[in-house]
């Protein structure tokens, strides 16, 4: 139950003994240099259209994990395949492809989304690099994607600026920005963790009906075992680099085997408040 190393063929994406070590003189921590071990010996599977949940405390290596997954950072051990290819090998047009194709919802909108940009050219310039329709199709597809995550009319947003939303709507045009691009896979991470709990609760909602109707699979990051346990199919709990317990999303956490999760789950309040939607309606 330490981790699953077997992939089935049902699988979109597999880490294979991933690592990654940071090594700087300048932490204080590294101990004769040897580095912190942010990501160590990870293997795990994603299987087409689940939700996946990483789910673990500050500083386990969940971001770091998703930068790997996304090619923004590169492995000093394991492999990590996308559809069965190795993402490290891909250069040129396949790297293209792959970059529309894998798309991140970043955890602070306010951060990510340029604040000279209208709303309209935020969700648009995505489409403008990746050279994608003319601009009467750019103009339909991104009102089709700001409409479908709750901006709507959307021409009422076109011409605002970010610092004109509030928090929940400058996160439904970051995630607008994601899915205009119709991605299958979409890594979250924390995307909701600036928000207050009934804005996240809708957040939750517009992503469990995007997952719904646009086949996506997620990669879902979060500390919080309640939002993992309402969005997420199967999660691997992570420590300190590690995972520590991986299963379906209901089994670890009515169930959990390692004392760690167990520490996570004592630490919930909310918990037991939120459903997973497969437990009933919300
Ligand atoms: N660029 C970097 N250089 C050096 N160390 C780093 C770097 N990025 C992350 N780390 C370290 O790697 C470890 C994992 O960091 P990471 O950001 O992946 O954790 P996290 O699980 O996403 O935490 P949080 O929940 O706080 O976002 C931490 O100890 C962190 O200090
Ligand atoms: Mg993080």
């Amino acid at each position: 139950m330490m981790s699953d190393t077997t992939a089935p063929d049902s699988a979109i994406l597999e880490v294979q003994n991933v690592s990654r070590i940071y090594r700087s003189r300048r932490f204080l921590f590294a101990r004769d240099d040897k580095g912190i071990t942010a990501v160590d010996n990870v293997s795990l599977h994603v299987r087409l259209g689940e939700v996946f949940g990483l789910v673990g405390g500050s500083g386990s290596g969940k971001t770091t994990l998703g930068r790997l997954i996304l090619r923004l950072e590169h492995p000093d051990g394991g492999d990590i395949r996308f559809e069965g290819m190795s993402v490290s090998s891909l250069r040129g047009r396949g790297l293209k492809a792959f970059r529309r194709r894998m798309q991140m919802i970043p955890q602070d909108p306010y951060q990510s989304l340029n604040p000279y940009f209208s709303i309209y050219d935020t969700v648009a310039e995505p489409l403008v690099i990746h050279g994608i329709g003319d601009d009467a199709a750019r103009h339909e597809l991104v009102r089709k994607a700001l409409e479908s995550c709750g901006l709507s009319p959307a021409q009422d947003y076109y011409p605002r600026y970010p610092h004109q939303l509030s928090g929940g709507q400058r996160q439904r045009a970051a995630i607008a920005r994601v899915m205009v691009l119709d991605p299958d896979f979409v890594i979250a991470d924390e995307p909701t963790s600036m928000l207050d709990a009934s804005i996240s609760f809708s957040i939750f909602r517009l992503l469990s009906k995007i997952r719904k109707k646009q086949r996506v699979t997620f990669l879902f990051i979060t500390h919080d075992l309640a939002a993992a346990r309402f969005f997420c199919d199967r999660i691997a709990v992570v420590r300190q680099g590690r995972i520590v317990e991986t299963g379906p999303t209901v089994a670890v956490i009515e169930n959990p085997q390692h004392e760690y999760t167990k520490s996570l789950i004592a630490a919930q309040p909310r918990f037991s408040f939120v459903k997973n939607p497969a437990e009933g309606e919300v």
